[in-house]
């Protein structure tokens, strides 16, 4: 049986959704309780919800077979895991944002509120450009609004957190999605059964 680790919340449901199109059904999954693992012992499929920013310590340490992680995590946290598949969901892009009237190219050694302090520092260290990180684990947006910092690097997914805070994106960094992802000695081992499930995702994929 194959262990899946899915990201709880809106984009797990997604997230399950392909693999049930994709022929790795669980009806238990959908009853609404509060289990945490479910198996299907005739899709050879055992899944668990857990934190989305949990998800890639699951596959690295083998905990998980199989999980489904944003790019923005696997930027951030940089796990020793293969990332076999583009789930093309989840959609949304790591951006700089900022007050209306602040000019970051205007500010000297300027202060970035984050919760990925690695994607912001490498983008700064690209620009050639010293920062100061704040690293914080939420409501991000109220930083530049008190003056904690100047800017902060963030998810905008629809733009509306940003919008109804008065602040406004700077510069994009980068484009997010959902990854299929995979632990490595797993994969070596059962890279047949990880590559057919796989392609089958990718079908769906390629549906959307
Ligand atoms: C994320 C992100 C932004 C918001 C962007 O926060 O940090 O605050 O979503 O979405 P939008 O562009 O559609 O408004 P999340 O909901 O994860 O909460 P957080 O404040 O705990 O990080």
């Amino acid at each position: 049986m194959l262990s899946i680790a899915l990201p709880k919340g809106r984009l797990g449901e997604k997230v399950y959704d392909l693999f049930e199109r994709a022929g790795y059904a669980c009806p238990a999954i959908r009853e609404k309780n509060r289990r945490l693992i479910f198996e299907s012992r005739a899709a050879g499929v055992r899944y668990f919800w857990v934190k989305p920013s949990d998800v890639a310590i699951y596959v690295e340490r083998g905990a998980a077979d199989l999980g489904v992680a944003g790019k923005d995590i696997l930027l951030e946290y940089r796990p020793d895991v293969y990332e076999l598949l583009d789930l093309g969901i989840g959609r949304c892009r790591m951006a700089v944002a900022g007050k209306k009237e602040c000019d970051p190219d205007m500010v000297h050694n300027l202060r970035v509120a984050t919760k990925f302090p690695n994607i912001a520092s490498d983008y700064y260290a690209r620009l050639g450009r010293d920062i100061d990180v704040i690293r914080l684990n939420g409501s991000i947006e109220l930083a530049p609004i008190l003056g904690l910092s100047d800017v902060i690097v963030d998810i905008v997914e629809t733009g509306a957190t940003l919008r109804e805070n008065n602040l406004e994106v700077k510069s994009e960094i980068l484009p997010i999605s959902a990854r299929l992802i995979a632990n490595k000695t797993a994969y070596r081992f059962r890279t047949a059964q990880m590559e057919q499930i796989a392609q089958r995702m990718k079908e769906q994929v390629e549906k959307q």
